[in-house]
């Protein structure tokens, strides 16, 4: 190849071959002059000794050249490829000749890499959309043990993944352990605590201090900064105690009598149902969530499904029935706060849901859940916490209570409402209301609504708080949105779960989980 001149000829003008037969290979002109053309075809052309340019014989083997179109022969249109014909003759000088750049020449070849890389890419991309859908809705991948199982069997309480991985992170059915041995009564918020002999004792305010609240509200599952008073003791009876605190636990120490001060201690673990206003949901009207910055909306997989109320920073208050068969996936959850209108922005991953043990799917009692958040919301003025009722909260019949929701503002309407709903209703009592749901309300549930109709909770409500102002000026949450006939129908008004039978329940978990 070096020794047959047509073959340089050739592998002169190929970009790709330049700087090879030109520099290494050829002794044409200085070599300084070599790396300039090296790049530059055309100047390939003006060469020292330059030689009329010459297209390759097919039978040349050289590579490139097959790619490259004709050189335009002076004077005529370019001639048809043939074999390389003698050396030029010296001194004539070659036509100007000018070739593509060799750039455009290497883009056209890098055209059909990268249209196929791109197309490739785009596949993929697209093949792994589909197979995220398809994952997504139809199964579950155990990573540990690499395999897929059917999506019904992700949370389904039975092991189908190595290492029980498909039901680690669903719904707890937790009981009623009664752990806490600390409750707050619903006016004055006068502190108890259990006693050995498991009576509930006031704890008087002599030696009570900073450090005896904060423990205090940890056993209930409030880690806030706590405030406390003291309030007479006078008109109280019962059983009085001193505290002390033993590795930050808090343990009573009964005393005979009343207190030494004569008074006893009142308790707020948190600042909690700011009164901030003086009134679909159906036959609601739309309200602010700096309203009801307690109310937040339960996501599931990016779509609104139920309501819910901010305890603490990092517990929400809902209703077991969201959690239905199939929706039991602690990721798959989000809780979205601070917002009047329906986002899916910012919401808040979920850590752990709890249910009552004695919660039964698609049944109504016990409809009341625990989310765990994981990590704190931070209050302002569209997120705070609302108040848990005292152990010994009674709302009188008829009493004046408010629902706030994104549920649906018309029975069977197929779209939850964009916009915050909130309705004003009344407390019905349960004896009225089971005559026209056939003794279906327990003791454990309330009904509140308007009896003539109109006025109600409705699909997409579930869980959300149904609250009244509590005897200390600060909102409470009596119930939970949980079921009903229908929406806003005569005679069928909402039912809610009571909060006050589920309270230890609550602080239990919000205890234990702290
Ligand atoms: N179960 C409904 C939900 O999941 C709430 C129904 C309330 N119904 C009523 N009539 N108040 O959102």
């Amino acid at each position: 190849m070096v020794d047959n001149p047509a073959e340089e000829e050739v592998s002169s003008v190929s970009p790709l071959n330049t700087a090879g037969a030109n520099g290494a290979r050829r002794n044409i002109g200085p070599p300084t002059r070599v790396p300039q053309s090296a790049a530059n075809p055309t100047r390939t052309a003006n060469t020292r000794n330059p030689r009329p340019i010459r297209v390759p014989p097919a039978s040349a083997g050289v590579p490139a050249a097959g790619n490259r179109p004709p050189v335009p022969r002076p004077g005529g249109p370019p001639r048809n490829p043939g074999p390389v014909r003698g050396t030029p003759r010296p001194g004539v000088r070659p036509p100007h000749v000018h070739y593509k750049p060799a750039k455009v020449s290497l883009l056209r070849r890098l055209c059909v890499p990268i249209t196929t890389v791109v197309l490739v890419l785009a596949s993929l991309v697209v093949i792994g959309i589909l197979i995220k859908v398809v994952m997504d809705n139809y199964y579950y991948f155990c990573i540990k043990s690499f395999k897929f199982i059917p999506l019904d069997k992700w949370c389904d309480g039975q092991a189908d993944c190595a290492g029980n991985e498909d039901e680690l992170r669903c719904v707890q059915r937790v009981d009623f352990s009664n752990t806490t041995i600390v409750r707050l009564s619903d006016s004055g918020s006068i502190l108890q605590i259990l006693t050995s002999s498991r009576t509930w004792s006031y704890i008087c305010s002599d030696g009570f201090n900073a450090a005896s609240a904060k423990a205090a509200c940890a056993e209930i599952g409030y880690s806030s900064k706590p405030t406390f008073s003291s309030v007479s003791a006078a008109s109280l009876n019962g059983q009085f105690s001193n505290v002390q605190i033993t590795d930050s636990e808090i343990q009573v120490v009964p005393i005979s009598g009343t207190c030494a001060s004569g008074s006893v201690i009142s308790l707020s673990c948190i600042d909690c149902g700011s009164n901030h206003k003086k009134e679909r949901i159906i036959g609601g009207q739309e309200t602010s969530i700096e309203n009801s910055p307690w109310q937040v909306s339960l996501q599931y997989m990016g779509q609104h499904s139920c309501g819910g109320s901010i305890l603490t920073p990092r517990f929400i208050l809902s209703a077991a029935h969201c959690f239905q068969k199939g929706q039991q996936q602690v990721d798959r959850w989000r809780v979205e706060s601070g917002h009047s209108r329906l986002t899916y922005t910012f919401a808040s991953q979920v850590d752990k849901i709890f249910i009552p043990t004695s919660y039964i799917l698609d049944q109504k009692p016990n409809d009341i859940a625990i989310l765990k958040l994981k990590s704190d919301l931070s209050f302002s003025a569209g997120v705070e916490p609302i108040c848990l009722p005292g152990f010994d909260s009674n709302l009188q019949p008829g009493a004046s209570l408010t629902v706030t929701g994104w549920g649906h503002t018309v029975e069977g309407g197929g779209a939850v409402a964009s916009t915050l709903q909130e309705v004003i209703i009344s407390l019905i009592p349960n004896a009225v209301c089971n005559q026209e749901y056939f003794g279906q309300i327990t003791e454990n549930m309330m009904c509140a609504g308007q009896l003539s109709g109109g006025k109600d909770t409705c699909q997409g409500d579930s869980g959300g708080p149904l609250v009244s102002l509590g005897p200390n000026s600060r909102i409470q949450q009596n119930g939970v949105v949980s079921w009903g006939d229908g929406c806003g129908r005569k005679n069928k008004v909402g039912v809610y779960t009571k909060v006050v039978p589920y309270l230890q329940w609550v602080t239990s978990i919000m205890k234990v989980e702290l």
